[in-house]
């Protein structure tokens, strides 16, 4: 079965074309990142606009790309949420017109999930990867899991306060580096020395699975209000100021940071692994694109024998191949959406409760 994926949940524009869940025939992503970065972050109106002019052109382009036209389409999945209201209605009001149009059906897919499915896009049978434990690090969330399918899930440990993402993306407008920050924040680490500064590694009192990054992204601040007078709170620093920290500082604070975020996501993934007695890892989200991290993850699963599937790299970011996927394998376990499904910015994350997690 064809089916066309469509993700518009924050600041990428998506489409992809994808068959029986598993071979991207095509995923195009358009993002509006320079435009959002001029403002330090996602601003959800402009958002919107952007998803309003792009969404047809990538829609056109993901067809053309598969070589596949509308008629062959089977199912639509599309981001159902979470993410921005107004965002969100762009996919949704597209796919369901052409749901409509073609008369086939539609399935609403929940994002965070699909960061999870993304791991299993080219395998010939991800049924084989389950049970597995799922690690997902993404921009708001950094969640470990214990997975039954790709749809069923129970969660064994989750972000208190900052995500991973969260705090590279903090960490890197505190220095200057632009948002999104994690590459940024990546590609100056790779200059540094991980261990020129000692960071603090925090652990939750009782939930030794649970994570915060909240604490270490307030040390690195610190220290750019100790040495360099740059004031704490997002945004409100001198550029003046940041030009007195040498690109080696830079770079050391970058990978030492860095550093503390891989080991603590690397520790406690192991930890989950072996409480779970699970020995299949699955890991996606927007950090997983981490250069050190993978590396790290390659490491630990070999020495650990751990069977590891990371998403490519391309379908760590936001894309509409993930949300195909994984909208076929809940198409086919039987699950569907009518045409007056709507957006649902707080979509529950494995039908848990919004607040749980
Ligand atoms: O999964 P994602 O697209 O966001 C959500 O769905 O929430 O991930 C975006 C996050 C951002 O915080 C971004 O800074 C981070 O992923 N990210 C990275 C890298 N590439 C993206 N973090 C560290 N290293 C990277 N190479
Ligand atoms: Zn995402």
């Amino acid at each position: 079965m064809i089916v066309l994926g469509i993700e518009t949940s924050c600041d990428e524009t998506a489409a992809a074309v994808v068959e029986d869940g598993r071979w991207v025939r095509s995923s195009v992503v358009a993002a509006s990142t320079d435009l959002q970065s001029e403002f330090g972050g996602v601003v959800p109106e402009l958002a919107s606009r952007c998803h309003l002019k792009w969404i047809r052109p990538v829609l056109r382009r993901a067809l053309r790309d598969a070589g596949v036209p509308l008629q062959e389409i089977g199912l639509i999945a599309v981001t159902q949420g979470p993410g921005l209201v107004g965002a969100l209605m762009v996919g949704v009001s597209l796919s369901k017109g052409l749901a409509l149009g073609l008369g086939i059906p539609l399935i609403g897919v929940q994002h965070l999930q699909a960061h999870l499915y993304a791991p299993c896009l080219g395998s010939k049978d991800p049924s084989r990867f389950f049970p597995a434990v799922g690690l997902l690090v993404s921009g708001g969330h950094t969640c470990l899991l214990l997975m039954n399918n790709p749809a069923e899930a129970r969660i064994l440990g989750q972000t208190r306060d900052d995500a991973a993402g969260e705090a590279f993306d903090k960490v890197a407008q505190a220095l200057g580096l632009g948002y999104p920050g994690g590459p940024a924040v990546e590609a100056c680490a790779a200059e540094g020395n991980a261990s020129a500064y000692a960071f603090p590694r925090a652990r939750v009192r009782g939930r030794p699975l649970d994570f915060s990054f909240s604490g270490l992204k307030t040390a690195v601040l610190y220290e750019l209000r100790d040495r360099w007078g740059i004031p704490l709170g997002p945004g409100r620093a001198d550029p003046e100021l940041r030009r007195k920290i040498a690109n080696q500082d830079r770079a050391d604070l970058c990978a030492s940071f860095q550093e503390v975020v891989v080991q603590t996501l690397i520790s406690q993934t192991l930890e989950a692994c072996e409480r779970a007695r699970v020995r299949t890892l699955l890991v996606g989200g927007g950090v997983a694109a981490n250069g050190r991290l993978r590396e790290c993850l390659d490491a630990a699963a070999a020495e650990h024998g751990l069977q590891l599937f990371v998403s490519e790299r391309r379908y760590c970011i936001d894309n509409a191949a993930m949300i195909a996927g994984l909208g076929y394998a809940l198409y086919r376990s039987g699950k569907g959406a009518g045409l007056d499904m709507s957006p649902d910015p707080r979509m529950p994350f494995f039908g848990l409760e919004p607040g749980s997690i």
